[in-house]
């Protein structure tokens, strides 16, 4: 069937949005915008109208949208070669393995696609650490993990979710999996007690919850408590990660190295899926041949796209860029908060991963109103929870396009 008739192309998007009601499971609930094209910090949807993009595919295109360099490496493979299975090698995945481990200084890397396969892979990687080295007794391993976690959506992320849209009706659930208070450090070491307790997975921001920033010595202090109980510190950085938070890592704010670290979205700067699961010899080699894998997991696409991703981040600056311009973010939105604390409560984050909390209660409509009203105006953003918005631009994103998103957030912000 021809989609577009006449009287479809009248109404674009509307249109497009009816076939998707019409066709598409309702697993999502975007915001009534039918993007078409992208670049750099801006989207323009069918209509041609333009905006400015806050969302960044939750942390996906740090890099910017279409960035030239990686196009230009996704396509210059794609005619070559893009994938082998993992049956044979490829001329590439050696090189990547051998830039990415010494780009985040880990000895090895596990290549899967997407986020949450990372998660999984971390956690099969914790278990099996558990039994073969720490001595753990079969099938009693336990992984911790913390209130409002969010890694993805298979049996095992919603099975350490504490958030019931994500898993009420989907049981049963994984074992031995416990959930701790997050930022709680004498709630991790009561919990630590236990001896079969093999890997304790955190964010160290937690996006999806509402981008909320632990205390300043929660990090350090999981690096200690894991070290002293000889525990798998895992850092979920797959949103954190690759220079969102101001830093390549974000536990390189408290030059603090996970043994596991999860890595995707921005490592191809949301161009295909690629997630990464980097660890030590001790911790990688305990998984032997036709264990795990992927038929995708280290394609030669994605080994192309990936480096150039990394490169572009270094060469770019884009830790400092998201540095700076998170402190003008921040700052502007404050001021805003000193305006209106009717409206705005609180204003937090770290380098462009950024939150404003509506004062208002989780089900309320407020925050998709002002979303709504700041996608008139032309910025996309969206909310998580109920009334957190987050503020999370591309990482390329100039101090003066950083001053114009402010004065559109402050525009809409005094409407209401
Ligand atoms: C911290 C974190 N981990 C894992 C994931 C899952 O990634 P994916 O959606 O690529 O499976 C997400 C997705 O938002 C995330 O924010």
């Amino acid at each position: 069937m021809n989609v577009l008739t006449n009287a479809a192309a009248a109404q674009h998007s509307s249109y497009l949005m009816e076939l998707e009601d019409l066709y598409n499971a309702h697993n999502y609930h975007p915001l009534p915008v039918v993007l078409e094209r992208g670049s750099g910090i801006e989207v323009w949807d069918v209509e041609g109208k333009r905006y400015y993009d806050f969302l960044s595919a939750y942390s996906a295109v740090n890099q910017g949208h279409c960035h030239p360099r990686i196009i230009g490496a996704l396509t210059e493979q794609a005619q070559k070669l893009t994938l082998t299975s993992r049956a044979f090698y490829s001329n590439l995945l050696g090189i990547y393995a051998e830039y990415i481990t010494g780009y985040f200084g880990f000895d090895r890397v596990l290549p899967m696609n997407t986020g949450v396969e990372g998660g999984e892979t971390a956690i099969k990687l914790a278990r099996r650490w558990g039994y073969d080295v720490k001595g753990i007794p079969t099938n009693q391993a336990k992984i911790l993990f913390v209130e409002g976690n969010f890694w993805g959506r298979t049996l095992a992320a919603i099975s350490s979710s504490t958030d019931s849209t994500s898993y009420k009706g989907y049981g049963p659930f994984m074992p031995n999996f416990e959930i701790i208070p997050y930022n709680d450090l004498p709630a991790l070491e009561r919990a630590l007690q236990d001896p079969n307790v093999a890997g304790f997975m955190f964010e160290p921001i937690q996006g999806e919850a509402g981008v909320v920033v632990p205390d300043d010595d929660y990090i350090p202090g999981i690096r200690a408590l894991c070290s002293k109980h000889r525990v798998l510190m895992i850092a979920d950085e797959v949103q954190t990660g690759i220079a969102r938070t101001g830093k390549r890592l974000c536990c390189d704010h408290y030059d603090v190295k996970p043994d596991i670290l999860i890595l995707g979205k921005a490592l191809s700067g949301g161009v295909l899926p690629v997630s990464a699961v980097l660890s030590s010899d001790e911790v990688m080699l305990t998984i032997k041949p036709g264990e795990h894998g992927s038929t995708f997991g280290g394609n030669p696409l994605a080994c192309a796209v990936a480096m150039e991703a990394l490169r572009v981040v270094v060469d770019e600056d884009l830790s400092g860029n998201a540095e700076r311009m998170g402190v003008i973010f921040r700052k502007r939105m404050t001021d805003l908060q000193a305006k209106r604390p009717d409206l705005i409560t609180l204003v937090r984050g770290k380098g462009l991963l950024n939150a404003v909390v509506i004062n208002d209660t989780e089900d309320s409509k407020t925050a998709w109103k002002i979303c709504l009203q700041l996608a008139e105006n032309g910025l996309l953003a969206k909310p998580t929870h109920g009334n957190i918005i987050r503020f999370a631009p591309p990482l390329v994103i100039t101090e003066e396009q950083i001053h114009t998103c402010c004065d559109i957030i402050e525009k809409v912000v005094a409407t209401f």
